[in-house]
C-alpha cells in the first residue's frame, strides 16, 4: 500500500505542495520497503538516531534581498507601529484556551470533562486526524517564530528589541501560543488520540524546522504569512462547520474563535505586502512570482512521527477529503491575494514584472485545472492507519 501511493504521489503533474508534497521525491526505496513494517522496527530504527535530518533537500539560498532594501524597512518601523501593531488585540481583551475549557479549580471539573467526553464520541475519527494534525501544526510555534526572525530588516535583534517589526513578531507568536495550547488541551481530555504519539510527533516537528523558501527577505516572507494566515483562516474555519455538522457546538466554537484570530492576523500581513507594492511594485511582483513558482509549502510538512513516513501526505489526504483543507483552496487564496493587492492593475512594470504579472493573475485557474485532472485519477478507499488514534485505519 505504501509503495503504491509512494509511486502515484511521484508521477503526479506538480500540484501545490499541501495535495502533493515533495517529501516523497527524495526518498530512497530502502525507506519505502520501511514504511511496510511494523512499527515497532521502525521506532528502533529511528531510536538510534539524536535526531531526523531536515526531510528537504533542495538547495537553501540566504539573503536575496538587495542589502539597500534593508533600509527601506528600518524607514518603515513607524508607519508599521501605526498600521500594523493596531491589529494586535491587547493582552487583557484576548480570549484565553481556558475560558472554552473545563475549570479544574471548579467543584463541576470533572462532570464538565464527562460532557467534553461524551459530546467528542459523536466526531468521527477522520475528523480527530485532521483536528492532530492542525494542533501539531499550531503547537510547532517556535520554528514559526525562528523562521519570522530569519528575515533582514525585521527580526527581534535582542530577544527584546523595541523596534515596531519586533514587537509585531513577539506578539503574534504569543497570540499564536493560543491555539495549540486550547487544541492541545481540547484533544487531551478528549480522550480519543493517542497523546503520546502526538507529542513526539510535535517533537519531531519542531526538531526538524521548516523550509518555506523565503531566503531571509522580508518580502517573501511577509508574501509567506499572508498565505498561511488566510489558509489557516480557511482549514479552522472548516474544523468549525464540520464540528458543529457532527453536533459539536463547543468544539465548533473553539475552533471558529482561532480561526477569527488568523483573520486578523491575515488582515496585518497582507496589509505590510500592500504597502511594499506602493513603495516598489515591481520587486513586489517578483517575490510574489517566485514564491508561487516555489509553491506555499505547508508549515508542517515535515512531520513525522516515529512511524509513517509519508504522515503530512496523508494527513492533507483527509483534509482534502474532509473538504478542511484543499487544492481549491489553495487557488482560491492565490487569486485573493491577487485580488488584495490589485496586481491585475500594476503599471509601469519592466518586461520582466510583467511576465510576473502575467503568471500570478493566471495562476488560480491552472490550480483549478489541475486539481480537476487529479481528482479525476484519485483513487477512492485506500485506508491507512495513523498513529494518532491508535493506528485505527482512515480513508485518504
Ligand atoms: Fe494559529
Ligand atoms: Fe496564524
Amino acid at each position: 500500500m505504501a509503495l503504491q501511493f509512494h509511486l502515484l504521489t511521484s508521477q503526479s503533474p506538480k500540484l501545490p505542495s499541501f495535495a502533493m508534497p515533495q517529501l516523497a521525491s527524495f526518498r530512497s526505496p530502502k525507506f519505502v520497503v520501511a514504511s511496510t513494517l511494523r512499527s515497532t522496527s521502525r521506532e528502533v530504527e529511528a531510536l538510534k538516531k539524536p535526531f531526523i535530518p531536515p526531510r528537504e533537500v533542495h538547495p537553501q539560498v540566504t539573503h536575496s534581498m538587495p542589502p539597500q532594501k534593508i533600509e527601506m524597512f528600518k524607514c518603515l518601523e513607524d508607519w508599521a507601529a501605526e498600521n500594523i501593531l493596531v491589529h494586535l488585540k491587547p493582552v487583557e481583551r484576548c480570549w484565553q484556551p481556558q475560558d472554552f475549557l473545563p475549570d479544574p479549580a471548579s467543584e463541576g471539573f470533572q462532570e464538565q470533562v464527562m460532557e467534553l467526553r461524551e459530546r467528542a464520541k459523536e466526531v468521527p475519527d477522520d475528523y480527530f486526524v485532521v483536528l492532530v494534525g492542525d494542533m501539531i501544526t499550531e503547537d510547532a510555534l517556535p520554528t514559526y517564530q525562528t523562521m519570522l526572525n530569519t528575515m533582514d530588516g525585521v527580526r527581534d535583534e535582542t530577544g527584546a528589541s523595541l523596534n515596531s517589526w519586533a514587537i509585531w513578531t513577539r506578539a503574534w507568536t504569543a497570540e499564536e501560543n493560543r491555539h495549540g495550547d486550547l487544541l492541545n488541551k481540547y484533544l487531551y481530555l478528549s480522550g480519543r488520540v493517542d497523546m503520546r504519539q502526538v507529542e513526539k510527533t510535535i517533537q519531531y516537528l519542531i526538531g526538524s524546522g521548516m523550509d518555506p523558501g523565503t531566503e531571509n527577505n522580508p518580502y517573501l516572507g511577509f508574501i509567506y504569512t499572508s498565505f498561511q494566515e488566510r489558509a489557516t483562516f480557511i482549514s479552522h474555519g472548516n474544523t468549525a462547520r464540520l464540528a458543529m455538522e457532527n453536533g459539536d457546538i463547543k468544539l465548533a466554537q473553539l475552533c471558529g474563535t482561532i480561526a477569527a484570530d488568523e483573520k486578523r492576523h491575515e488582515v496585518a500581513y497582507t496589509k505590510i505586502v500592500e504597502k511594499l507594492f506602493e513603495i516598489d511594485p515591481e520587486g513586489t511582483v517578483l517575490c510574489f512570482e517566485d514564491m508561487m513558482r516555489k509553491n506555499i509549502t505547508m508549515p508542517a510538512h515535515m512531520m513525522y512521527d516515529g512511524r509513517d513516513n509519508n504522515l503530512f501526505d496523508h494527513f492533507s489526504a483527509v483534509a482534502q477529503r474532509l473538504g478542511v483543507y484543499t487544492a481549491k483552496d489553495y487557488a482560491e487564496i492565490v487569486e485573493f491575494l491577487v485580488g488584495r493587492w490589485k496586481v491585475e492593475r500594476l503599471t509601469g512594470l519592466s518586461g520582466e514584472g510583467q511576465k510576473a504579472q502575467d503568471y500570478v493573475c493566471g495562476l488560480p485557474a491552472r490550480i483549478r485545472r489541475l486539481e480537476e485532472r487529479a481528482q479525476a485519477r484519485a483513487k477512492e478507499g485506500r485506508t491507512i492507519p495513523f498513529s494518532w488514534i491508535f493506528n485505527r485505519e482512515v480513508k485518504l
